[in-house]
């Protein structure tokens, strides 16, 4: 089983490919510059280099699972999250489809399934997010969808939710979590089809997404 890691340089991205070659496999890495396939290499990773905003299609040749990660971060314009968190999430699905994929993971996060509810400064980035995950859910592929809420640092806890805390200071989750998350959809049937908010709580990632 090959699944292709699209982002895999990022926080959450290594994170995963670190958690997924403790277990014994070896995650084909989709980073964007020689340089970072040392990091990708020491963490267990096969590393391939490939850009969303050019043809990527051949990094997940033979591949028969795909994770989405990949996003153009608060630093850039709107314009890269049109290109990278939309259109590139929307070519990654196209080009699982078209390879014969055979289950897609998701990174979304909080406010995609209500855009319009999202803070005037991050709106677009919500519309963005909602219409990759429309796009995924209307694919045909078998999709896992996971929402997290605002990315923390800290290790793992294996302490999840994946219904809405009360309170905005309580919608947070680590990014050691979201890793595990992932992983969990990748090796569970029961997380097919399914969208899952996920924020820090008091069960277990497997009990949560079961
Ligand atoms: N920050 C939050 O609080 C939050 C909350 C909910 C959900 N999320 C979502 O969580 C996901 C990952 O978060 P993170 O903290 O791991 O982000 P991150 O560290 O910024 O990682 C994003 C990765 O995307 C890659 N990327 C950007 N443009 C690309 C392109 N054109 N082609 C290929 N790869 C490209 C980056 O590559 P380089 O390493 O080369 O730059 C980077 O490795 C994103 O989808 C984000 O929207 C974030």
């Amino acid at each position: 089983m090959t699944t292709l890691v699209i982002g895999a340089h990022g926080q959450i991205g290594q994170r995963l490919i670190k958690h997924l070659a403790a277990s014994g496999d070896t995650p084909r890495a989709m980073i964007r510059s020689q340089e970072q396939a040392q990091t990708i290499k020491a963490l267990g990773g096969e590393p391939v280099i490939a850009d969303l905003e050019g043809d990527f299609s051949a990094a997940l040749t033979g591949c028969d699972k795909v994770v989405f990660t990949a996003g153009s971060g608060g630093h850039t314009g709107a314009d890269k999250t049109v290109l990278i968190d939309l259109w590139g999430a929307i070519k990654a699905v196209d080009a699982a489809k078209a390879s014969g994929v055979k289950q897609f993971v998701m990174v979304s996060s909080r406010g995609a399934e209500n855009p319009d509810a999202a803070p005037a400064r991050i709106k677009h980035y919500t519309v963005c997010k909602h219409l990759a995950d429309e796009h995924l859910i209307h694919s045909g592929l078998t999709y896992s969808i996971l929402r997290p809420g605002r990315l923390t640092d800290e290790d793992a806890t294996d302490q999840v939710r994946t219904d809405w805390p009360d309170s905005q200071e309580e919608q947070w989750v680590t990014r050691a979590d979201v890793a595990a998350a992932i992983a969990h959809c990748l090796s569970s049937n029961a997380t097919h089809q399914r969208i899952y908010p996920l924020f820090h709580g008091e069960q277990r990632v497997a009990e949560a997404l079961a």
